[in-house]
């Protein structure tokens, strides 16, 4: 799909296909040369992440393991809490394992912030984070972030896996949606 299967939906597209693709690439190449010789272990976290996780992975040269969790929020489904709780699990044990996240957006980073503090009580050699957005003036926690695609501002972003109400996660592009959708 792409923005003339929304209709009016879309305000704008803030981040391009060829954007995604291009700074994508860049940061597999700085994964690919940090973690030259590492046995590395991407993490994405459902669902969000697939469209990263998939772009991403195939830019890397490193053979790369994939595992995910899917985590959800305690409560009416708002982040604010920041107390998270685990849909589903990694397969396999991290103990010693260099440990990547990948993720599509960081907002007021308190799933990442639980995460990081979860998966780091399980004894992996490192856990960095590597997200394709990430939204500043949203920032409610202060979180070390490795690999950042790029800064957005405070703005309603669906596409390339982010969702509203679970629609729009299939456009190739990350775009902001219009008011009308989200205020009907
Ligand atoms: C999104 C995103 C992050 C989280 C970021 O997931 O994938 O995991 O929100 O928000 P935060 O920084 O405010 O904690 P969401 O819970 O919307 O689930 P989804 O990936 O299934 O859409």
């Amino acid at each position: 799909m792409d923005e003339n299967d929304v209709g009016s939906d879309l305000e704008k597209v803030l981040i391009t296909e060829e954007q995604i693709r291009t700074r994508l690439a860049e940061m597999a190449a700085e994964v690919d040369r940090d973690y030259a010789g590492k046995d590395l272990l991407l993490v994405g976290v459902l669902k969000g992440a697939v469209m990263v996780m998939a772009d991403f992975s195939r830019a890397l040269r490193t053979n790369a393991e994939m595992d995910w969790m899917a985590v959800s929020s305690y409560g009416s489904g708002t982040k604010s809490s920041g107390v998270v709780r685990i849909l589903k699990d990694l397969d396999k044990d991290i103990t010693d394992r260099d440990v990547l996240v990948v993720e599509d957006i960081i907002d007021s980073g308190l799933t990442l912030s639980w995460l990081k503090a979860n998966l780091s009580s399980r004894g992996p050699a490192s856990v960095q984070v590597l997200t394709l957005l990430r939204k500043p003036d949203a920032a409610k926690v202060d979180v070390d972030v490795r690999y950042v695609g790029f800064d957005i501002p405070n703005e309603f972003v669906v596409g390339y896996g982010l969702d509203f109400a679970e629609k729009y996660r299939a456009l190739p592009f990350v775009g902001t949606l219009a008011p009308h959708v989200y205020s009907s």
